[in-house]
């Protein structure tokens, strides 16, 4: 069963005048109805664009995977705006104020505009997406997300054929974001992108929930993107500006450290980061001692996205 939010509901139906002005009660009648939601209605519907014809069914989120215990996935984070430590941001970013929130989307689209988040979200069908998420420092964990297709997003503001490539930016707030005061780790605002195709790519989700539960602030609430075949920094959280963009921009990570964080940050486990290897990874919650187990290429979504890279020296394009 899915919620279509495609149009509003009419007064009449309105039984409770708080449903439209209070994000975190519209946002959990939404992620009750995705959880229930099964995940072969969402291929169905892509069956129609002839590009992602090849999935099978279910092939957008895996429920046989175990998620990982929601207590770790909430309390061990990366978030550098607040701090480095993993085990700190869970508390420190309860300081960011996340409603009311606006997205703005610019550059090479039809309707630019500042646009509160409530007004994209009513207009989104939610669904779960049960991933493997993978950092690039060896880490591994399996997310059960609540979220939306971001190419239905955009499809809505309608790209022009000169948008190459879509950058995300985090929201600049120093003032509650102590790791924004300083820029001898990274420059601010944290800044992500993807080529257009990886963003229409129906894998490509944004997130607002997790656990069928409202996304908690260290996991990048209000809004944050998911690319499960590629390593974490690519899903940037706290998104206040997605810009289509004719060039590819400069992203936070890649200016850090360009032979560390490439552009693509595709999952690979051979192509090495410089100081470690990432043939293997250990999965959250595992004992000292499970060994750790095979990186997947592609973080096993090479069926879904290899083409996407065809003819790529992926060593090269790392
Ligand atoms: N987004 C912002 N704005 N700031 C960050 O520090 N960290 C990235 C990514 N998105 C980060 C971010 C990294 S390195 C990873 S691995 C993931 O978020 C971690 O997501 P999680 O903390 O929800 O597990």
């Amino acid at each position: 069963m899915l919620i279509k939010t495609a149009k509003p509901l009419p007064a009449s139906e309105i039984t409770d005048p708080l449903f439209f002005y209070n994000r975190r009660r519209m946002l959990k009648g939404m992620l009750a109805t995705a959880a229930l939601a099964s995940g072969v209605a969402p291929v169905a519907a892509l069956a129609a664009e002839p590009r992602w014809q090849g999935l099978p069914a279910g092939a957008l989120s895996d429920k046989t995977l175990t998620p990982t215990p929601a207590a770790l996935v909430k309390n061990y984070t990366n978030y550098y705006e607040f701090t480095l430590n993993k085990e700190d941001a869970t508390q420190l970013a309860q300081a960011l104020p996340t409603d009311p929130w606006s997205l703005e989307i610019a550059g090479e689209v039809e309707k630019p505009g500042v646009y509160p988040l409530e007004d994209l979200l009513k207009r989104q069908t939610m669904e779960e997406r049960i991933y493997r998420f993978r950092c690039v420092e060896g880490w591994a964990m399996v997310v059960p997300w609540v979220g939306f297709p971001l190419g239905n997003l955009l499809k809505t503001v309608q790209p022009l054929s000169t948008a190459r490539f879509v950058s995300f930016t985090t929201i600049l707030r120093p003032e509650v974001m102590p790791g924004q005061r300083t820029k001898s780790l990274l420059d601010w605002p944290y800044v992500e992108a993807l080529r257009i195709d990886e963003a229409m790519h129906p894998l490509t989700i944004l997130a607002v929930g997790m656990y069928g539960d409202v996304l908690p602030k260290q996991n990048g609430a209000p809004l944050r993107l998911v690319v499960p075949w590629k390593y974490g920094f690519k899903s940037i959280k706290a998104i206040i500006k997605i810009e289509l963009l004719r060039n590819a921009p400069v992203t936070t990570w890649n200016l850090s450290a360009p032979n560390e964080y490439g552009f693509y940050a595709n999952v690979n486990p051979t192509v090495q980061h410089p100081r470690w290897s990432q043939s293997s990874e250990r999965l959250l919650g595992d004992k000292l001692f499970t060994p750790r187990r095979a990186t997947e290429m592609y973080n096993g979504y090479g069926e879904q996205v290899a083409a996407l890279y065809s003819g790529m020296d992926l060593r090269r394009f790392y």
